[in-house]
């Protein structure tokens, strides 16, 4: 049923500013916003002391993800369900294919899964092998399913692991697409050395995960994606970068002129490495997640990257095992399956620890969890912003609201949760997703199969920026204005 909604009194915030303003909703997308609008609207929402913001945008979650022996807790209709209660009305989940699975066969299988969706939601395709049917289904996916991005997982050797000779295929694939490379940046060959080394040493335990992907292991492949993007001219989108060496690589390569996105996690910038000392077993292998949490040192500096505009989007990596699956690594923290919860926590936990610290602006925060994300996957303005035409996913957004995560409270499918006890302030009254209220007075009115699938089309503005910068001095990446075929 479509019908008008007036959002009135509240405090209009996107990335570009803020200003008090009415928001009119008519059916799924905003016609008007403006100063005191008298239009008559079935509905009335009341956002007097409270911010006005689009709903977040989460650009890397794994829901029912089958991996490491076992399948992600969380399915797409309790995730996005649970997203929609901290805020957050879109997700970008990943399709990931077994070696020799057709890629097109595993994106059919997950847009079947992610139907039950209560927001919308997109997905990227990772490349985990390679052969011609990969170069041909990456067109096909390009050109009739609406994906922009590719994913490549620079660790898990013996599963999903893209080596060199994968990366620079797909890279140039992309290339011809005109498609962006995102790369999950850990040096798989060490961190498969470095585990068995520190198991055999006695090392059993969840203390050994983070011992076996220290930061340079990450640095090193950030720099190696960085410079063979380079190479080949195509942009790149880091996800995850936990710690100052990648941070820097990217730095660097931005400085340079470069055409490096960089996304940094929540549960990356306010939790540090001590949870793995945790003496209870079960909470330091709920933190057991790739990359590990870092040191104090590089949360600072995380904090600062996403304030200098370094990294450009948070996420969560949202990838659900309760207690019973971790405990598949009892004698071997190898085999605990890596991952944890955030998808519902992201926003207060960058509000409270962003906003209120003064790190972040109202608009920043607003930028870092939707705006930018929207522009680089090339959803921006239906998504991401606060203007007519855009897609009605808006957050009334309490700035003084209170909350005590918990997963007694909830509504994450997991049994335990990372930010346990941490009281964030300013969160999600009222969250609404085209036009439909899905929060509201603590309560969820989600429906599963209400979300859409998002469509991405390839990116051609950024493309012509990166060939103009790379064809001074690359002869290869002169050729990158071919078209899609
Ligand atoms: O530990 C993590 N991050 N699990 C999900 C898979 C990935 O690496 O993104
Ligand atoms: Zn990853
Ligand atoms: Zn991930």
């Amino acid at each position: 049923m479509t019908s008008s909604i007036l959002i009135q009194g509240g405090t209009v915030v996107t990335a570009d500013g803020e200003a008090r303003a009415d928001v009119l909703v008519d059916g799924e997308v905003i016609t008007r916003v403006g100063k005191d609008l008298k239009t008559p609207a079935a509905r009335i929402i009341d956002a007097s002391g409270a911010y006005v913001i689009p709903g977040g945008i989460d650009p890397h979650t794994h829901m029912e993800l089958p991996f490491m022996g076992t399948v992600a807790s969380e399915d797409f209709f309790s995730g996005t369900s649970a997203a929609a209660a901290g805020g957050t009305t879109m997700i970008i989940d990943f399709v990931i294919p077994n070696p020799k699975e057709r890629i097109l066969d595993a994106y059919k299988k997950w847009r079947t899964w992610s139907e039950k969706s209560a927001t919308d939601y997109s997905l990227h395709v990772a490349i985990t092998w390679w052969d011609q049917t990969v170069y041909d289904d990456m067109g096909t996916l390009v050109r009739d399913h609406g994906v922009n991005s590719f994913k490549h997982f620079m660790a898990y050797k013996h599963a999903i692991m893209a080596d060199d000779e994968i990366l620079v295929a797909s890279f140039m694939r992309a290339r011809e697409l005109g498609a962006l490379c995102t790369v999950h940046a850990e040096n798989g060959e060490l961190v498969y050395r470095l585990q068995q080394q520190i198991f055999d040493l006695g090392i059993s335990g969840p203390e050994g995960h983070p011992l076996s992907r220290p930061p340079a292991v990450e640095g090193e492949a950030a720099h190696r994606a960085i410079r063979i993007a380079e190479v080949l001219g195509v942009p790149l989108y880091l996800v995850h970068t936990s710690c100052i060496d990648s941070l820097e690589a990217v730095a660097r390569a931005r400085l340079a002129g470069q055409r490096v996105f960089a996304e940094v996690l929540s549960q990356h910038l306010v939790i540090d490495d001590s949870v793995y000392r945790d003496p209870d077993w079960n909470k330091a292998a709920h933190h057991v997640m790739s990359p590990p949490f870092r040191s104090k040192e590089h949360q600072i500096a995380l904090w600062r990257g996403l304030q200098a505009g370094m990294l450009q989007t948070t996420a969560t990596d949202h990838c659900c095992f309760c207690t019973e699956q971790k405990q598949a690594g009892q004698n071997d923290f190898r085999k605990i399956p890596n991952g944890t919860n955030g998808v519902e926590d992201r926003m207060g936990v960058l509000w409270h620890h962003g906003v209120r610290t003064g790190r972040l602006t109202p608009s920043e925060f607003v930028a870092a969890t939707s705006t930018n994300a929207a522009k680089i996957f090339n959803i921006f303005p239906k998504k991401g912003a606060i203007a007519p035409g855009s897609d009605a996913d808006l957050v009334i957004w309490d700035p003084a609201k209170s909350r005590t995560i918990s997963a007694k409270t909830h509504h994450q499918k997991i049994d335990s949760n990372i930010y346990e006890g941490m009281t964030v302030i300013g969160n999600a009254a009222v969250t609404l997703s085209r036009g439909k209220v899905l929060w509201q007075n603590g309560k969820l009115t989600t429906e599963p199969g209400y979300g859409r699938y998002v469509n991405r089309p390839c990116n051609a503005p950024y493309w012509a920026a990166q060939t103009l910068r790379n064809a001074q001095h690359n002869p290869v990446a002169v050729q990158r204005n071919q078209k899609p075929n």
